[in-house]
């Protein structure tokens, strides 16, 4: 299972990329709002900050098929060949997938919180689908559940659009989703975090270091 960074902040994805396995950036129009900044600048410099092969998923904000195809145009142009527009999972946005497609642009079909989307969306010719795992929770639904419904309705299909689980507000969510065999997760910087934190490595490490300085002071294996 792949792992994204769903953020816009520079910091946060300078710092991700520095240190953990990431395979690419997802944003979303409030994600980029929040940076505060001009649109191009946050974007270009996303990529430029994650290098031209890692996966950018970009969404358009057009309301009508061809104002989202004109925006994906842009996105490729500018942003590169592993750019992805995010499409949302309505009418216009289903006509426009098969449309985008069709100029050899990659498409994530967004906002999707049933299974139902998520076959149209594959049929409409999606290469990815997010389906929002916390705000499924958070309407009494089951997010985890619909990862399961599309995974199931997929394989039996064979179906090769694949899942990019997102929203997420616990590392719980994220880890029945690889369970599930999602292809990817898109997590905010917390859970990322979260995802590596654990009290017993941090008490494990101490007690390394504890023995080694007994034996050979502050000297590493290159000091001896
Ligand atoms: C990513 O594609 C989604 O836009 C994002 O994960 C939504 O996350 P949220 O529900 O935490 O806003």
């Amino acid at each position: 299972m792949l792992i994204m960074l769903d953020t816009a902040d520079h910091q946060t994805i300078r710092e991700g990329f520095e240190f953990f396995p990431l395979a690419g950036v997802t944003t979303n129009p409030s994600i980029v709002a929040k940076a505060k900044g001009d649109f191009w600048t946050i974007q270009e410099g996303i990529r430029d900050l994650i290098g031209a092969k890692s996966l950018l998923f970009a969404q358009v904000i057009g309301e009508t098929a061809e104002e989202m195809l004109a925006e994906a145009k842009l996105l490729q142009d500018r942003l590169g060949e592993n750019t992805y527009a995010k499409v949302p999972v309505t009418k216009e946005g289903l006509k426009a997938m098969t449309m985008i497609k069709k100029e050899g642009i990659g498409v994530l079909a967004t906002a999707i919180f049933t299974p139902m989307q998520a076959l149209l969306a594959a049929r409409a010719g999606a290469d990815w689908v997010a389906p929002y795992v916390n705000r499924i929770d958070n309407i009494s639904g089951d997010g985890v559940g619909v990862i399961a419904a599309i995974r199931d309705i997929y394989d039996q299909a064979g179906i090769e659009t694949k899942i990019i689980a997102a929203s997420f507000k616990n590392v719980q969510q994220v880890l029945e989703c690889a369970k599930l065999g999602a292809e990817a997760v898109t997590v905010p910087g917390d859970i990322l975090e979260k995802m590596l934190e654990h009290l017993m490595t941090d008490w494990s490490m101490d007690q390394f270091n504890k023995d080694w300085k007994a034996q050979y002071g502050n000297r590493t294996i290159s000091q001896l």
